[in-house]
């Protein structure tokens, strides 16, 4: 069966990347996991690589704090290129990307992102829907642009905020269903690859 070979980037704990490895694990997704790469050295996202099998690599992020090194972002472009990737899947990956990424990757890059967007890009989407007395909130699968949390959205999942939430029982509720979405909009792009129509 014709897989669709993937590139995942995160920063932090990776529960996302677990889901869709777990997803491609169970064969309910028809991807190939080929590269996990992370900004930061010690991110938890690196060791489920491991776990998985999956070939995966630090990238030195290098002097900026939002952003790539432009170099650095022309070393990501090379990495995903030389795996043979084909969607790059942001999963907590906490750095804009610019234009050697996307136009290496034009729509090809996805992102999950903790609120139904527009509302709320950022960073802690929840604790923004929290301080602004919202009742529902939710996840956003999007395709990336320059923007932060911008671009076409692809799906969305809601959750109802409850009186008592607090900001980690609220994002951990909006992870459940993230878990549930990005694997779901993968294995749509994977379908649509299959038939030659991504
Ligand atoms: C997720 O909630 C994801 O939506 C968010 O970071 C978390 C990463 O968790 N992304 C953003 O806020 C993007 N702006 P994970 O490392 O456990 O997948």
């Amino acid at each position: 069966m014709k897989r669709l070979p993937i590139g995942i980037l995160g920063s932090g704990k990776g529960s996302n990347a677990r889901a869709i490895l777990e997803g491609i694990r169970s064969g309910k997704l028809a991807a190939d996991a080929r590269l996990v790469v992370s900004d930061v050295l010690d991110a938890p996202i690196l060791d489920i690589a491991r776990e998985f099998g999956v070939p995966n690599a630090f990238l030195p992020p290098g002097r900026f704090r939002t952003r790539l090194e432009p170099e650095a972002e022309d070393q990501l472009v090379k990495m995903l290129r030389g795996a043979g990737v084909e969607l790059v899947a942001l999963a907590g990956f906490m750095r804009v990307l610019h234009e050697p990424m996307l136009n290496a990757f034009p729509r090809r890059v996805i992102n999950i992102h903790p609120s139904l967007l527009p509302k709320f890009p950022g960073l802690e989407a929840w604790k923004q829907a929290l301080a602004a007395g919202e009742k529902v909130t939710g996840c956003t699968v999007h395709y990336v642009d320059e923007k932060i949390d911008h671009g076409r959205i692809v799906a969305q999942r809601e959750a109802t905020i409850l009186p008592n939430d607090t900001p980690e029982s609220l994002h951990s509720r909006i992870q459940i269903l993230e878990h549930e979405l990005y694997p779901a909009v993968i294995a749509e792009l994977c379908e649509r690859y299959r038939e030659a129509n991504l």
